[in-house]
């Protein structure tokens, strides 16, 4: 039967522009039915019961790991896919030489193409999410079209998803449309297979009109559209053209004994630890202390009346990395996914629990592994895939900021920019200004490591931790934070950290995860205008004796090896900031410019 006929919307659906957009959406993608979401527990179950039944889930053993799943992804379909990832705007220059661009007229006829067709045999889900607290005036509606039932669980998880968006959007509110296939349609009679997709992947953008077409991939930041596509890339656009910042950043606050509260940022490329510094838990000698979690990958954060910056997290939910995850790394988070938890791609034992390299010293004598085979220690394959994942909703983490649903956000005294560098950058620098700090985070390099395709150990520039991320010509981004930088009065102070340095012998030298509290308390204490510090070409530094070190034995020698600034390696360095400029050529801000020649000069002097 013709899809667009049955495609009835529920009464308490009002906007007659959604409407047809969905039959419009139906007529091209011919599903079999569509079914409007509510976002009810109800629905939730009759969900993930089908998923169940249809072996795309696994029901772990509920008294291991109660209310949780397993999903086996295809092998081929296991991250994000960048290089197939576009921003379609009308103009090349208008993307920038740092995105994939195909101009709209060209992708919009390759996307009727694709999508023609591209849900026959499927159901096409109408799926409305608010990024951000329902109705703030910091958060955004977006309506997912996807034919991936575990996709529709999945953004229960991630977003505020359900019938209350269409009560903040009435009858005219604007949203977001965002259209998903998995691009593998069913001919009559066809089974399924248990994680659909197809060989050709399209992750595209188009930032003029603010929709997003996603094809061919069910995975992660690839199918649920409101993380990558909106939240960052999207969102930077409006973010652009409104006057405030979408960024890759954490969010947390730090208390400290006397009970003032500081909140915080940090943007980090993927594979540095985000996660873990979000939940972290203040070390031995610093009792009194609390740090509390806002988010873990993204932020949207406006100007305040007051000067200020306010941040909320617009995901309701976290779908983080799992190898590598465990009590000793990050408990809070291990404490989280002890329940409620879709996990995607990690092995499972034998009594029907989940494990990963890296969350137990030893491995199980026995697993099945994410590709569903039988796993032993020592077999030379990995049990989890590298990129495999947990989602789970905020509200299982025991360290969540009693401020994190606030629909005004969380002032914002500090911006933390950290790389992971074996060498050259120093454990934590403040920046001179503003001007200054965005400097450093423009310039923010990174050694790419196993999560990102290609040479490991190399050091790749990533603006901002938004290489991937930013829906336009990155240095139109760069003249945009130095405007917002000029739009308030009470910037925070944003600080260069890393917490990778490695020794002559390869090793690490700073101990990191709770550790690096020592940092967020000298962070916080500078805001507050208590902590001293040094002048050093590239900014602020603490001396040895301006950190906290009761409880850790780390000496002045070794914090030298973490701070130390090598002429020679800041020669490199700046030579790869003068590459990165020349990539951006024409477009980089002159006030960037200049400071990379003022920083050259405090070198030389
Ligand atoms: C993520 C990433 O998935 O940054 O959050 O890659
Ligand atoms: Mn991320």
């Amino acid at each position: 039967m013709n899809a667009v006929l049955k495609s009835v919307a529920p009464g308490y659906v009002k906007h007659a522009k959604l409407i047809d957009w969905v039959h419009q959406m139906a007529a091209l993608a011919k599903p079999d039915q569509v079914v409007w979401c509510d976002g009810s527990a109800e629905e939730n179950d009759r969900l993930t019961a089908q998923l169940v039944a249809s072996g795309v889930l696994k029901k772990l053993n509920p008294t291991k790991r109660p209310n949780s799943y397993l999903a086996l992804s295809d092998p081929e379909d296991v991250a994000r896919v960048e290089e197939r990832t576009f921003v379609c705007s009308e103009t090349q220059d208008a993307a920038g030489p740092m995105n994939n661009w195909v101009a709209p007229a060209e992708m919009r006829a390759t996307m009727n193409r694709l999508f023609d067709g591209c849900m026959r045999g499927r159901t096409m889900y109408v799926v409305p999410f608010s990024m951000g607290p329902l109705g703030s005036h910091i958060s955004q509606i977006g309506i997912e079209l996807t034919d991936s039932a575990y996709v529709v669980i999945s953004m229960r998880v991630m977003t505020r998803m359900g019938r209350a968006v269409y009560d903040v959007l009435g009858e005219d509110g604007y949203f977001v449309p965002c259209m998903h296939s998995v691009g593998a349609p069913l001919a009559p009679g066809q089974k399924d297979v248990r994680w659909p997709c197809n060989q050709e992947k399209w992750i595209v953008h188009y930032p003029e009109t603010r929709e997003i077409w996603s094809y061919g991939s069910g995975y992660g930041g690839n199918a649920l559209l409101g993380k990558k596509c909106l939240a960052l890339r999207i969102a930077s656009v409006m973010a652009r053209d409104q006057g405030w910042l979408a960024e890759h950043m954490l969010i947390l606050g730090v208390t400290n004994p006397q009970g003032e509260k500081t909140y915080v940022t940090g943007a980090f490329p993927s594979a540095c630890g985000k996660t873990n510094f979000a939940m972290l838990v203040p070390p031995a000698g610093f009792e009194g202390w609390k740090v509390t979690t806002i988010g873990e990958d993204i932020a949207w954060i406006k100007p305040g009346k007051d000067g200020r910056l306010y941040a909320i997290n617009p995901e309701a939910g976290y779908f983080g990395v799992a190898p590598g995850t465990s009590y000793q790394s990050n408990p809070n988070c291990m404490r989280a996914i002890e329940a409620d938890t879709i996990f995607t791609n990690v092995a499972e034992t034998p009594d029907g629990d989940v494990w990963w390299e890296g969350m137990t010293d030893a491995p199980p004598a026995q697993l099945t592994d994410w590709r569903g085979q039988p796993w032993t220690p020592g077999c030379g394959r990995l049990a989890a895939h590298p990129n495999s994942r947990f989602t789970v909703p905020a509200t299982r983490c025991p360290s969540l900021d009693s401020q994190w649903d606030d629909p005004n956000g969380v002032p914002i005294s500090a911006f933390l920019f950290g790389g992971r560098r074996s060498d050259t950058t120093p454990l934590v620098v403040e920046s001179l200004d503003w001007e200054d700090g965005v400097y450093k985070a423009a310039t923010l390099g990174s050694e790419t490591t196993a999560a990102i395709a290609g040479k490991q150990g190399v050091v790749r520039r990533d603006p901002m931790a938004m290489i991937a991320f930013v829906g336009y010509n990155m240095g139109d981004y760069f003249r945009h934070w130095l405007n917002v930088g000029k739009s308030i009065s009470r910037p925070p102070r944003i600080y260069q950290v890393n917490w990778f340095r490695k020794n002559a012998a390869g090793k690490f030298v700073w101990p990191g995860f709770g550790e690096n509290m020592r940092i967020l308390k000298w962070v916080t204490e500078r805001c507050g205008g208590k902590a001293a510090a040094q002048d050093t070409p590239l900014g602020r530094t603490p001396a040895y004796g301006d950190l906290h070190w009761q409880g850790l034995e780390f000496g002045a020698d070794r914090f030298a090896e973490v701070t130390a600034l090598d002429a020679a390696q800041w020669q490199t360095e700046m030579g790869q900031h003068e590459e990165l400029f020349r990539k951006l050529e024409g477009f980089v801000p002159d006030e960037l410019l200049a400071r990379r020649k003022a920083l050259a000069t405090r070198f030389a002097g």
